[in-house]
């Protein structure tokens, strides 16, 4: 449980919250490219509750401001397009693409370079890499913008989904990271047979990770958060392992069975109550299985930039489905295994209160990233100290994995593979004795 004062803190983003400001020191996923047209109209981004307009120049070069223009605040959504950047319709102002103003034509002309270099300026930063534009939206210079796996594969390797639930980014958060669900929540897909989970997938996720074989955990910190370890005897001194990498403060990895493809979360806030989960499925060897990666989104919404658009709400109960759960359907939460998450997150309110939980052993993950978090956001406040220093860490090395070894005295850190050394997914070069599944 959390004092209330600790959950306000953890959970407001707002433009001067403690967290709002920390988060803002991250790049975050805002759009996919392919929503921006060169020359085309802006288009609105809400980020950390505030009002964003993306956009394409004529060139191609991308673009990112706040969308109230720095004179007056009309909308930049409504502004012109120009090489430039935009320029607004109301006195002509031009900004370039970080949102810069670079002129005032409506100023007389003798002091007008004076008063538009004395102007304040809020920086954005965009970038466009694996088909979506990346933002930094957060105070000075940029962090090195994080080169993660995912967003150097070709095209069919990778499917990228936006989904926007509506709740607290931590709770989307503690929704990737609490791992004693699957077996319970995903009962279901994992079990029933429905649709939602590719054969392949399923009959393996049964094999190795049966219903009431309670995994032991092990969790080790990180220069870029956590890293952890479902691990599960699965016979004959056998061990499946399921490392699940955890990038504060909102970067998840989460390993699928064993040879299935790679998934990735970015839990991105919009406000204080919604939230966008950017959903990237990819394979880094080979092109995606159509099968598998449309089992992903199966049944969700056609919207590309909001695949939860058809989750349902609290008045229909999500559309959980009565009669599938008597015929052994667990949730009832028939269309998704990723709406299974998204529903059990939304019941808990838009914001939940964590003051009246009641935790035990198997929630360590949760309290120990909360603990993280705090931590982080404590002395961001303080001392402004940026936290999970993008610097020192390589994101391209950053992969969930799973894999069956054999125990011995044996510690599942040296079945990791190095990503970057590997050609093949879980083929390993390694000289370590890991099996092949
Ligand atoms: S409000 Fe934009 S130029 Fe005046
Ligand atoms: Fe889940």
């Amino acid at each position: 449980m959390l004092k209330t004062e600790d959950n306000e803190l953890l959970t407001r983003v707002g433009p001067g919250t403690p967290m709002g400001d920390m988060l803002r020191q991250y790049w975050v996923p805002a759009i996919r490219s392919s929503a921006l047209e060169a020359g085309g109209a802006p288009v609105r981004v809400r980020l950390f509750a505030q009002d964003f307009v993306a956009f394409r120049s004529p060139g191609g070069e991308v673009g990112f401001t706040l969308e109230a223009c720095p004179h007056r605040g009309v909308s930049l959504a409504l502004a012109r397009n120009e090489s430039f950047g935009l320029q607004c319709i109301f006195h002509g102002w031009k900004l370039n693409r970080n949102g810069r103003v670079i002129d005032a034509p409506n100023e007389p002309a003798k002091h007008r370079a004076k008063f538009v270099e004395s102007l304040r300026y809020a920086p954005c930063h965009a970038r466009e890499a694996g088909g979506v534009l990346w933002v930094y939206v957060g105070k000075g210079d940029p962090p090195p913008f994080p080169d993660w796996e995912f967003n150097n594969l070709p095209p069919e390797r990778v499917l990228m989904r936006r989904g926007v639930v509506h709740y607290n980014w931590l709770q989307a958060v503690e929704a990737h990271l609490d791992s004693s669900h699957v077996a319970f929540l995903h009962a279901g897909p994992v079990q029933s047979g429905g649709p939602v989970m590719p054969r392949i997938e399923r009959a393996e996720l049964a094999k190795y990770a049966p219903q009431g074989v309670a995994p032991t955990f092990e969790l080790e910190e990180t220069e870029y958060g956590l890293q952890e370890s479902a691990l599960r005897a699965v016979g004959d001194d056998r061990i499946y392992a399921r490392v699940r990498e955890i990038v504060l403060p909102f970067y998840i990895f989460i390993p699928g069975v064993p040879n299935a493809h790679c998934d990735a979360r970015i839990s991105v806030p919009i406000d204080d109550y919604t939230t966008a989960e950017w959903y990237i499925v990819y394979d880094p060897a080979k092109p995606l299985d159509p099968d598998a990666a449309r089992a992903r989104f199966l049944n969700t919404s056609d919207d590309p930039d909001d695949f939860a658009a058809n989750l349902g709400n609290r008045e229909n109960n999500w559309h959980q489905d009565r009669a599938a759960m008597k015929t052994g359907y667990w949730s009832g939460i028939v269309r998704n295994l990723s709406f299974e998450d998204f529903v059990v997150q939304a019941s808990m309110g838009s914001m939940a209160d964590r003051s009246n939980e009641q935790l035990g052993t198997a929630d360590m993950i949760v309290v120990t990233a909360r603990r993280m978090l705090l931590n982080a956001v404590r002395n961001f406040k303080e001392r402004n100290e940026v936290p999970w220093n993008s610097a020192r860490i390589d994101y391209r090395e950053i992969r969930a994995q799973s894999f069956v070894y054999t125990q011995h005295s044996d510690d599942w850190r040296r079945y990791l593979d190095h990503v970057q050394d590997n050609s093949q997914r879980f083929g390993s070069p390694s000289t370590q004795p890991r099996e092949e599944v």
